[in-house]
């Protein structure tokens, strides 16, 4: 069998080809050019040449010695090889031996070099061309999306201030060349958001944001390389709403609602300066209390006396010492009064008339708890020496003439005595109460004097 394939050899070669008989002679070396440029798009494999990969043989049509039989390439590192496609024309072609990663290496340069197919059958006396360079470069395909340089973004910003930049986002992207590296746009993704974002990733604002409104945004951001290709992920980004430092007290109400008889109130138990940073040399604070609603105060001169012992948060069951005149209650009627009306009525007195409040309606016991409301308004004191000016005076019937109690201006003092057991006839134990008060020194006008009693 192998005898028969040898002799179907030398029966294929002989007829045609009497040159290698006569000659066995290889003259010249192959011709290349001396530098290619190749371009291979990475994870492909055949590299586009320029000019195209041929050799020739001056020896040509000499069989084998005008043949190219092979391209071999010098450098271990370079991951290409040359194929010889047609030995008579020289054509060849260049190929990766596996894939070619553009972002591990972009370009590749190495030597070729063609070789003849010698001057027999078994290859012998082959020859080489020159050295010829080859400079590839690896076009890039857009293998890979934007990524964010951070996971996630955070901004405060403060309300009612227009930005030109919150912040910037970035993000990057693998490829290897600049058209599929390069990000070429950002985009906000949450609809209706009061922001936008530029080409360069900041992100501003589109109007005026308002602490009250809304404190914190949640925007997604996505981006775009210049390839088109989007973000796989859009990138979170908050932003805070901080309000505007005013300097200033902080944290108190301008009304303060008290009602009367619930004690002691704090006013401004959380109230504290905020200074917004500033240098603080020396703090000076006045408070300054007003009713603010005159109806809720203890306007006396404004309302009548059953609106003011309810605004005033008197006890119910009060006795009116000294009510309109009527049919009912007549002690009043002999006494000078002004021109209002009903439980409105001012009385007045110069010191010379009373009214003589029948027994029933005076509470004789003014108990442990008790209290008389009036309003006056004094005049000057009669004579030098000022006398006593009872305003309110609860005495023994006849003959001892003692008091039980009575309210009276002395001098400048508002004067309360109280005799609690004045039915033991032996015993007084008085009480006196002295008031120093402004009011009572009043300097202009008439006595005049309303008072209630309050037994509780
Ligand atoms: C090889 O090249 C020669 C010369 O150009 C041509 O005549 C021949 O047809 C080619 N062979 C093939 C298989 O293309
Ligand atoms: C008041 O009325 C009583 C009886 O209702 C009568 O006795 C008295 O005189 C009257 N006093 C005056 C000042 O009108
Ligand atoms: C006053 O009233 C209280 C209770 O109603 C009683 O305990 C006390 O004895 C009375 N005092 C006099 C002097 O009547």
């Amino acid at each position: 069998m192998k005898m028969c394939v040898i002799t179907a050899m030398l029966f294929l070669v002989l007829p045609g080809q009497c040159g290698i008989l006569a000659g066995k002679v290889n003259k010249h070396k192959p011709w290349i050019e001396t530098s290619y440029h190749g371009v291979i798009i990475e994870n492909m494999d055949t590299v586009m040449l320029d000019p195209p990969l041929v050799a020739l043989d001056k020896d040509a049509p000499v069989p084998y010695a005008g043949e190219i039989c092979a391209f071999k390439i010098h450098g271990l590192e370079a991951p290409f090889e040359a194929e010889v496609l047609n030995r008579t024309s020289g054509e060849g072609v260049l190929r990766a031996r596996g894939p070619i990663d553009c972002e591990q290496q972009k370009e590749y340069t190495f030597i070729i070099q063609a070789y003849d197919c010698g001057a027999t059958p078994s290859g012998a006396n082959w020859k080489k061309s020159h050295k010829a360079v080859v400079h590839i470069q690896v076009d890039d395909v857009n293998e890979f999306s934007p990524v964010f340089r951070e996971p996630l973004y955070h901004a405060t910003v403060t309300e009612g201030k227009i930005y030109d930049s919150i912040l910037q986002v970035e993000a990057w992207d693998q490829d290897c060349s600049p058209q599929y590296s390069q990000i070429c746009n950002y985009e906000i993704v949450t609809q209706d958001t009061p922001f936008a974002i530029d080409r360069n990733g900041n992100i501003r604002n589109t109007e005026r944001l308002s602490y009250d409104k809304q404190q914190h945004y949640k925007i997604m951001v996505t981006a775009y390389d210049c390839g088109q290709k989007r973000a796989m992920e859009s990138v979170s980004v908050h932003i805070d709403v901080k309000p505007v430092c005013k300097p200033g007290w902080q944290g108190w109400n301008k009304r303060v609602d008290y009602e009367p008889g619930t004690g002691s109130k704090q006013l401004f138990s959380k109230m504290h300066l905020e200074t917004c940073d500033g240098p603080l040399s020396s703090v000076r604070a006045m408070v300054e209390l007003q009713t603010s609603h005159i109806g809720k105060g203890c306007d006396r001169e404004t309302y009548s006396e059953k609106s003011l012992q309810k605004l005033c948060g008197a006890a119910s069951g009060s006795t009116d010492l000294l009510p309109a005149p009527s049919a009912s209650t007549n002690w009043t009627a002999s006494l000078l009064t002004d021109n209002g009306r009903d439980s409105d009525l001012i009385f007045r007195f110069d010191g010379r008339q009373a009214a003589n409040i029948p027994e029933w309606v005076v509470p004789q016991n003014l108990t442990d708890q008790f209290t008389i409301a009036t309003w006056m308004k004094h005049g000057p004191s009669p004579g030098l020496r000022a006398e006593k000016e009872t305003l309110l005076c609860n005495s023994d019937k006849t003959e001892m003439n003692r008091h039980h109690y009575s309210l009276y201006v002395h001098n400048c003092r508002l004067v309360f005595l109280l005799r609690r057991d004045f039915i033991q006839l032996d015993s007084f134990r008085p009480a006196e109460f002295h008031w120093r008060l402004e009011q009572v020194r009043s300097p202009r006008g008439t006595l005049l004097a309303k008072g209630n009693g309050e037994p509780r």
